[in-house]
């Protein structure tokens, strides 16, 4: 500690950052640090360099493990962390998958099925028991980590579900991922009606837990901007853009429906870094980008849109968690390279209002103008 209130501003930057992967900034106080040593070491004057606040969260750096299948064992949570994650998004528990559930047990159960009490029964143990295993992952991953713990709950309905999102706050999750997708494809459903859908999830949901909501969405709305920019004037913390959905192909030879592409290549990225960019300037909450980041270049393009986090999930099954640590490594030297102290020097400088050609993000048709192709 020492060392660090006699050395140079320069010095001490460079033994901090070696040491913790901290930069001191804000060189006015320099003076007030002759006087009150104390001062010179107070928290508000060490701050972490990658830090960001997600969700009223502390997280170490802007990189999220999105929600999938990797997110449902311990050790890869824990190997997560290791790599230098700022948080972790759980596998959800999904409310289709509970009613599915729900619905084996019963054909497995004929005779019972025919007793509503055993139906009640048979609804609440199933219930339960997966619940049950799933507030026992979030105990077990909040003991074992010290990064943020996100539930997440994939849900098309304000059922009695719901009810789960009070148990997930008391097992100790810093915070909720709502994954909410109701695909319009009901041709009886207008639009206003799906709408209000969502919006009833969230209130159901937010009367029955404190925890920070983020709402992660798809882009299958005709009036985006403005249902996105109303849905973050309430108690919502953050959006998450986008969803990736399940793709469905098919086997010409055998007919049959088979899946698309699981994972997502860095194509996919430009969707949601035009709906960072569009919105980032407008919604009242965070936005935590979702879908094509696969790069520590992807990971500054949407922070620089106005991202204040990026999730990642295919990246970690086509690469491996090492990329983590490549990403890392590279947004501390774009951000030496450009002078950066903080995320928050370059966050949101390429949004929508920012940029210098902001008509960029609204084309959809091509022009020779701006792809060089006609
Ligand atoms: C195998 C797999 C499982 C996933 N499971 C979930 C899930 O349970 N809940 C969820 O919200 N998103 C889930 N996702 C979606 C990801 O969180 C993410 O939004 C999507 O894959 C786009 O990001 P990416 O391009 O980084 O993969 C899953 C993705 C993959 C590849």
């Amino acid at each position: 500690m020492t060392t660090l209130r006699t050395g140079t501003q320069t010095e001490i930057e460079f033994t901090v950052h070696k040491l913790t992967n901290i930069t001191i900034h804000d060189s006015k106080f320099r003076i007030l640090d002759s006087f009150f040593p104390i001062f010179a070491l107070s928290k508000t004057r060490i701050m972490s360099k990658l830090a960001v606040n997600y969700l009223g969260l502390n997280l170490k750096n802007p990189i999220i493990a999105g929600s999938s299948g990797l997110n449902k064992n311990i050790e890869n949570l824990i190997e997560l962390e290791q790599k230098g994650v700022g948080a972790v998004v759980l596998k959800s528990l999904f409310e289709e998958q509970i009613k599915f559930e729900y619905m084996k047990q019963m054909s497995q159960y004929n005779d019972t099925y025919a007793y509503p009490e055993a139906d009640d029964y048979i609804r609440e143990y199933t219930e339960m028991n997966e619940m049950d295993k799933y507030i026992d992952f979030i105990r077990e991953a909040k003991s074992k980590l010290s990064i943020p713990v996100i539930a997440s709950i994939n849900c098309i309905s304000s059922s009695d579900w719901v009810e789960f999102a009070t148990k997930i706050e008391d097992a100790g999750a810093d915070a909720l991922e709502l994954n909410i997708f109701i695909l319009p494809s009901d041709e009886k459903l207008d639009a206003k009606e799906i709408e209000e859908r969502y919006r009833d999830i969230v209130d159901a949901v937010l009367k029955k837990t404190k925890l920070p909501l983020a709402i992660k969405l798809g882009y299958h709305f005709t009036d985006m901007a403005r249902f996105m920019t109303q849905l973050s004037w309430g108690d919502v913390k953050g959006l998450v853009l986008f969803n990736r959905a399940f793709s469905p192909d098919i086997d010409i030879d055998n007919f049959k429906i088979t899946a698309g592409n699981v994972f997502s290549s860095e194509a996919e990225l430009s969707t949601s870094l035009r709906w960072v960019a569009l919105l980032s300037d407008k919604v009242r909450c965070d936005i935590s980008a979702s879908t094509g980041a696969h790069s520590g270049e992807a990971i500054i393009k949407q922070i620089l849109a106005g991202a204040t986090t990026v999730q990642i999930s295919s990246v970690l099954y086509k690469k491996g968690f090492g990329v983590v640590e490549e990403m890392v490594e590279f947004l501390n030297q774009y951000m030496d390279k450009h002078g950066f102290k903080t995320i928050e020097d370059f966050k949101g400088k390429m949004s929508f209002k920012e940029s210098t050609n902001p008509a960029a993000y609204e084309r959809v048709q091509f022009m020779k103008h701006f792809a060089g192709i006609e």
